[in-house]
């Protein structure tokens, strides 16, 4: 695992795993990303230029991909149009990135023998009641709602069956909602800070009851690097820190923190077939591998947020009025 080829390294997640490479093991990477407007350049600014290299391309183009992969010993892939609300708006890029970037990317290590660990997400089990006791495990059949969730299940599928079909060494962690620095401001925590550093109000969908089960970035990270050296082929980990909160909840601690009444902010048009509740099951993750989150306290890991979303105004402001008036269009 010494030369690492990271798919959307240049993205909140995959930028995070990146630092984590660097700050604890050896490994050399390649990102490789086509720096959508997800992309941030400055989140890998100031890594040591021996050891991280960009690759400006797409995962749908075998030609960029297939001389990457021969030359790397693992690829760990992050890369993927990520937003639910954009994937209502138009399937078309998570269809061709998630699949067939997927597809291409399966292609690729089938021909070179590579290690690959998938990266994808709860969603792909559908949603929970409120009350529902049961939480998603590997078991939990697939039921995705979203254009989005569609694909990231479609993708999953993909690469259980070319580990079957054609024995490719791969693993797939399905992992819940992350909070952290580096987020797009187009997504539910970010988007509510920089509405209120903006003097605005945050917004919630529908009644704001709709549950997401958050942990840190910081803990993904280390849970994909876990899986990537310890995982066994052909299986799947669920990767959770146990956060469940509802929508309301968390915006009620973002106006604590900044000394606002708690009732300050807007209901809004709700999304499209919104998902009620995710909450995942760990345990497999935890016993198996030794895993453990490092951030135990979810509002302490916010406030952390909060602050470096203040410290960091220069990255997003130049994009916050773009992405209001796409919300606004939609009474959002
Ligand atoms: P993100 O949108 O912040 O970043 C995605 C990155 O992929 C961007 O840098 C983008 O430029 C790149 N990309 C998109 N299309 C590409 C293409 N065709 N070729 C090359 N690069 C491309 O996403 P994220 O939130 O960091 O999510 C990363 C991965 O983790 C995704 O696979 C996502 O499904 C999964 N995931 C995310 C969460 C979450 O809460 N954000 C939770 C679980 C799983
Ligand atoms: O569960 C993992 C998934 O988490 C990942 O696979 C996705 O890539 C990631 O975007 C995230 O999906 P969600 O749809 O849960 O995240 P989002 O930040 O868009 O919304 C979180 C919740 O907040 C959801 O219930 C919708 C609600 N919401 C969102 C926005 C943007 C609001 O109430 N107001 C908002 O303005």
């Amino acid at each position: 695992m010494h030369r690492l080829l990271v798919t959307g390294g240049a993205g909140f997640i995959g930028s995070n795993f990146v630092h984590h490479l660097m700050a604890h093991t050896d490994a050399h990477v390649t990102v490789l990303d086509k720096l959508t407007y997800a992309a941030s350049r400055e989140s890998l600014a100031g890594l040591p230029a021996d050891r991280v290299e960009l690759v400006v391309g797409d995962i749908a183009d075998a030609g960029v991909v297939e001389p990457l992969v021969a030359v790397h010993d693992a690829v760990v892939h992050f890369a993927a149009e990520s937003h639910n609300d954009n994937s209502l708006d138009d399937p078309a890029p998570f269809i061709r990135t998630n699949l067939v970037g997927t597809f291409t990317i399966l292609e690729a290590v089938r021909k070179a023998g590579t290690r690959l660990h998938h990266v994808s997400t709860d969603e792909v089990y559908g949603d929970l009641e409120l009350d529902d006791p049961q939480r998603f495990t590997e078991a939990t059949p697939y039921n995705p709602s979203s254009p989005y969730s569609a694909s990231k299940a479609g993708s999953d599928h993909l690469v259980r069956a070319w580990v079957r079909s054609f024995g490719v060494h791969a693993t797939i962690s399905n992992c819940s909602n992350n909070y952290g620095p580096w987020q797009h401001i187009e997504k539910f925590i970010p988007r509510q800070i920089t509405n209120v550093i903006d003097g605005g109000r945050p917004k919630l969908y529908g009644a704001g009851l709709n549950v997401r089960d958050w942990i840190h970035a910081d803990d993904h990270s280390s849970a994909v690097w876990t899986i990537l050296n310890e995982g066994r082929a052909g299986e799947t980990y669920l990767v959770g820190a146990d956060g469940e909160q509802n929508n309301l909840d968390v915006v009620q601690m973002i106006l604590r923190h900044f000394g606002l009444p708690e009732d300050d902010f807007e209901h809004v048009t709700d999304r499209a077939g919104h998902d009620l509740r995710y909450a995942i099951d760990s345990t497999k993750l935890r016993s198996e591998l030794g895993w453990q989150p490092a951030y135990g306290d979810f509002e302490a890991g916010l406030a952390d947020t909060i602050e470096w979303y203040r410290e960091h105004q220069d990255w997003w402001r130049p994009h916050k009025q773009a992405t209001e008036a796409s919300y606004a269009a939609k009474g959002q």
